[in-house]
C-alpha cells in the first residue's frame, strides 16, 4: 500500500468507494460516434446510478486503441472524481495475432514459449489500452466434453502450475508499459465441473483440492500475480465468490495473497440462484465478507453495501482495504500518473500482426501441434505433382481459437492459404462437407472424391467447429461427426496417401479415425497463423515436437480419464485388452487404457532413450539426487523431444498416484546427435496433503521414470529415510 494510494482513498466520499468496487462493460462509455455500439443488453439489467457510474473503478471487454481512447475520454470527461478506471480484458490466447489456444501451448512442453507468446499478447494489448487481462485460466481438467478445456493446460497439476507461472512472467514481466496485470482464475476447481456441463456443481474433498486443483492457482500467486477471478462455482457447497473458506483461510491467510480479486461475471448475484443467498443485499454481504473487492457486472454492492454499512453488518474499513487493492493495482500499472498509459493508435497499427508477431505465433502453432500417428505418409514431399485438400475446415479462418479476442478470422492464415503459399497451384480444394455436427449432407462427396483420385497426395481437415469449444460450449459426443468418417473412407477408396490434419478445441475420441487415418496431425486450434503452420509440418519444413497434456480416450465412457490416476485395489494387471478379468476394475467393451496418454506425441524422426540412471538409492531429506537418461536421436531429421520425468510414491498413509509428472525439459537433437538429460530431485517434490491435510513427504520407496510418455515404466527406485 503506497502513501499516494492512501492518500487518494481519505478523499474519496463512501459512495465514490463503493462505486469503486463495481465493474461494466467499457463500451458503456462509447460516444455515439464510435464504432462499437453501445452494449446496454448486460449492463441494462445493473441497478447503478448513471452519474457514478463515470466513477466505476474498472470495466471490461473492448478492443481497439481508438474506442478505448474515445471511452477513456468521455469517461475522464464525465467523471466526478477524474481517477482513471482499470480496461480489463480477456486476453487469453493473443490478442490481435492469435496464437494456438493455451492446452496447445501447454503441449508444446516449452516454458520460454508460452512466457514469449503471453508477452507479445501484453505489447498488442497494452497497444489497445488494456491494462489487466483475464488470464492465465489454470483450472485443472479431466473432462473432455467440457468446452473450457481449451483454455486450460490440462490435467497435470505439474504442468499447470509451469503454464501459470510461465504466462504469469509473459504478461507481466516487470510491470513495464507493455506489460499486462495477470488475473488468475477461475478459483477454484472451476474445471471440475460434473459430467463436463459448465457452470455445473462441483464436488471435490478438501484433499483432491488441494492436491490437484489448487497447486496452479498458488503457483501463480507465487510468481507474483496481480489478480485472481473467484469462480461461477460451489465448492463444498459454498459459491466460489463467498466461500470464505476458500477466498479468505486459504487464498489471503495461508498464500498471502494481497492482490486484488474480481468475481466471474455476474457471479455475485448468481448466489442467489445457486441458493446460497436470499437477495442481492446477502450476496453483497456474502461477497465483502470473503474479501472479493470487485464485482463484475452485477450491482448489489452498489445497490447495498451503504445499507450494509448503516446497519453494522460491513465496515468502512473492509471497503477501504479492497478500493486500496484497486488503487494499488492503478498505480502499479501507472495509470494514476498517465491514464491513457500505453494506448496508441499508430504503434498498435505497427505492432500487431506485425510479421515479427505473425512469426512466433506460427512458432506456436509448429511447436504445439501433435503428430498423433504416422503410418509414414508424413512428411509429404515437396516435390509432389498435386495436392488435394479437402474438408470442412481446410479453407476458413475460423480455426484461430474460441478466445479471438481482437483476432478476425479474415486475418487468420487458412490451410488453403498456407498450402498454396508453400505449393502454388500445385494445391486444389474441395469442402467434402460441412462442419455442424450433425450435417448428412452428403452432397459435395463427389467432387471431393473426384479430387483425391487425381492428385497424388490428401491433406484432409477435419475436426470440430471453433465454437465448439470454449465458454458454454460443452458436447456431450466427443466423437468426429459421421458424415466426416463417411468422407474419410471414401477418399481412402480411391487414394490412400492421406493425412488429416485435425482441427479441435479439447479431446476427441476418434478411435475410428486412428484405425482408417493413416496419419493424424492435431493441430488443436491454431491461432492467426495456424495454415502456414500447418504446410509447413505437413511438408517437412517444420518438425512435429507436441505431447499433449490430456489424455484423449478411446470413447467417451471412459471419462473422465487422466493418466495419474490411483491403482485401485482390484487393478487389471494383465494386458490391457478385452480378455475379461472379473472383478478388477475394468470395461466389458473398452480397455482401460486411452487411445492416447498424457504426454504423448510422435515426430518425424524418432528418440531412442538409455542409460538411465539414478545417483543415489537412499536419499535423506535435506539431500537431493539426481536423475539422467541419454537420448539420442535416431531418425532422419533434427527434432525436438519433451524428456518427461516421473515419480511414484509406492506407499502412503493416503494411497498415492501410480505416478507423477515432477518435470520436463524440452530439448533438441540433430540426426545422430545424443544429450544427456538430468532432473534433481528433492525432497518437497515428494510431499503431498495427508489425511491430516498436511503438506508431507512420507518415508519409505519411490519408483522413478524418464520416458517420452506418461506410459513409461520405472527403471530405478530410491527410498527417502
Ligand atoms: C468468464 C471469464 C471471463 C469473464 C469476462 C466470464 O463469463 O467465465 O473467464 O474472464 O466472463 O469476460
Amino acid at each position: 500500500m503506497s502513501r499516494r494510494t492512501k492518500e487518494i482513498l481519505a478523499k474519496m466520499t463512501l459512495d465514490d468507494k463503493i462505486y469503486h468496487l463495481e465493474q461494466i462493460t467499457t463500451a458503456t462509455y462509447l460516444t455515439k460516434g464510435s464504432t462499437y455500439k453501445v452494449i446496454t443488453g448486460p449492463n441494462s439489467k445493473l441497478k447503478l446510478d448513471k452519474e457514478m457510474i463515470y466513477d466505476i473503478g474498472t470495466s471490461l471487454n473492448l478492443v481497439g486503441a481508438e474506442t478505448m481512447i474515445d471511452a477513456l475520454t468521455n469517461y475522464l470527461d464525465k467523471s466526478k472524481s477524474k481517477r482513471p478506471p482499470v480496461f480489463m480484458q480477456d486476453v487469453i490466447h493473443g490478442h490481435r495475432t492469435l496464437y494456438p489456444i493455451n492446452l496447445a501451448v501447454a503441449a508444446s512442453f516449452d516454458r520460454e514459449l508460452a512466457r514469449e507468446l503471453a508477452s507479445m499478447a501484453a505489447k498488442e494489448a497494452s497497444l489497445d489500452g488494456v491494462g489487466v487481462t483475464f488470464a492465465p485460466m489454470v483450472d485443472l481438467v479431466r473432462d473432455p466434453r467440457w468446452g473450457r478445456v481449451m483454455e486450460s493446460s490440462g490435467e497435470d497439476p505439474y504442468m499447470n502450475s509451469e503454464m501459470a507461472k510461465a504466462t504469469v512472467r509473459g504478461f507481466q514481466g516487470d510491470m513495464g508499459k507493455y506489460n499486462l496485470a495477470a488475473c488468475v482464475k477461475h478459483f477454484a476447481a472451476y474445471g471440475a465441473a460434473e459430467a463436463g456441463r459448465d457452470y455445473n456443481t462441483v464436488d471435490v474433498s478438501e484433499r483432491t483440492l488441494r492436491e490437484y486443483y489448487l497447486p496452479a492457482y498458488k503457483a501463480a500467486v507465487d510468481a507474483g500475480v496481480k489478480m485472481l477471478m473467484a469462480a461461477f462455482n460451489i465448492v463444498d457447497g459454498v459459491p466460489c465468490v463467498g466461500n470464505k473458506h476458500l477466498m479468505k483461510d486459504i487464498l489471503r491467510d495461508e498464500w498471502g495473497f494481497d492482490g486484488v480479486v474480481i468475481s466471474d461475471y455476474g457471479a455475485v448475484e448468481e448466489m442467489i440462484v445457486h441458493g446460497a443467498c436470499e437477495d442481492k443485499k446477502e450476496a453483497a454481504l456474502r461477497a465483502i465478507e470473503a474479501e472479493c473487492d470487485i464485482e463484475m457486472m452485477s450491482s448489489c454492492y452498489a445497490e447495498h453495501l451503504r445499507a450494509l454499512i448503516d446497519e453494522g453488518k460491513v465496515t468502512e474499513e473492509q471497503i477501504d482495504k479492497s478500493v486500496l487493492r484497486i488503487l494499488d493495482l492503478k498505480e502499479s500499472l501507472g495509470i494514476l500518473d498517465n491514464p491513457y498509459r500505453s494506448v496508441n493508435v499508430e504503434e498498435s497499427k505497427r505492432v500487431q500482426l506485425s510479421p515479427e508477431h505473425r512469426a512466433l505465433a506460427r512458432k506456436g502453432a509448429e511447436q504445439s501441434a501433435v503428430l498423433l500417428k504416422n503410418d509414414g505418409v508424413l512428411p509429404f514431399s515437396k516435390n509432389v505433382s498435386s495436392v488435394a485438400l479437402i474438408g470442412p475446415l481446410a479453407s476458413t479462418g475460423k480455426i484461430h481459437g474460441s478466445w479471438h479476442c481482437g483476432g478476425r478470422a479474415e486475418e487468420t492464415v487458412s490451410v488453403y492459404e498456407g498450402l498454396s503459399k508453400l505449393l502454388g497451384d500445385r494445391v486444389k480444394y474441395a469442402p467434402g462437407c460441412y462442419v455442424e455436427y450433425n450435417s448428412e449432407d452428403e452432397s459435395l462427396f463427389d467432387e471431393a472424391v473426384e479430387l483425391a483420385k487425381s492428385s497424388e497426395c490428401v491433406v484432409l481437415c477435419l475436426g470440430e467447429h471453433q465454437d465448439y469449444s470454449g465458454e458454454a460450449n460443452c458436447r456431450a459426443d466427443i466423437e468426429l461427426p459421421e458424415i466426416q468418417y463417411k468422407l474419410l473412407d471414401k477418399i481412402l477408396e480411391v487414394n490412400k496417401n492421406v493425412a488429416v490434419a485435425l482441427f479441435t478445441g479439447r479431446p476427441l475420441a476418434i478411435s475410428r479415425l486412428h484405425n482408417t487415418a493413416p496419419a493424424i496431425l492435431n493441430m488443436w486450434m491454431p491461432g492467426t497463423e495456424g495454415g502456414n503452420a500447418c504446410a509447413n509440418l505437413l511438408f517437412g519444413n517444420a518438425v512435429p515436437s507436441g505431447k499433449i497434456t490430456m489424455t484423449f480416450p478411446r470413447a467417451l465412457g471412459q471419462c473422465p480419464i487422466y493418466y495419474n490416476h490411483y491403482t485401485t485395489g482390484r487393478p487389471k494387471l494383465l494386458k490391457d485388452d478385452l480378455n475379461r478379468v472379473l472383478y478388477t476394475s475394468s470395461y466389458i467393451d473398452v480397455p482401460n487404457s486411452p487411445l492416447y496418454p498424457f504426454g504423448y506425441g510422435l515426430s518425424y524422426t524418432t528418440f531412442e532413450y538409455s542409460d538411465m540412471s539414478l545417483s543415489a538409492a537412499v536419499m535423506k531429506s535435506d539431500e537431493k539426487i539426481v536423475a539422467s537418461a541419454k537420448i539420442k536421436n535416431t531418425g532422419g531429421h533434427k527434432g525436438k523431444e519433451a524428456v518427461q520425468l516421473y515419480i511414484r510414491d509406492v506407499k502412503g498413509s493416503c494411497v498415492r498416484p501410480v505416478k507423477e509428472l515432477k518435470g520436463f525439459e524440452k530439448i533438441e537433437l540433430d540426426v545422430g546427435e545424443e544429450a544427456t538429460v538430468s532432473f534433481e530431485i528433492t525432497e518437497p517434490m515428494l510431499r503431498y496433503w495427508n489425511q491430516k491435510l498436511e503438506h508431507v513427504s512420507e518415508k519409505g520407496e519411490f519408483e522413478v521414470f524418464i520416458g517420452k510418455d506418461s506410459t513409461c515404466v520405472p527403471f530405478a527406485k530410491f527410498e527417502l529415510i
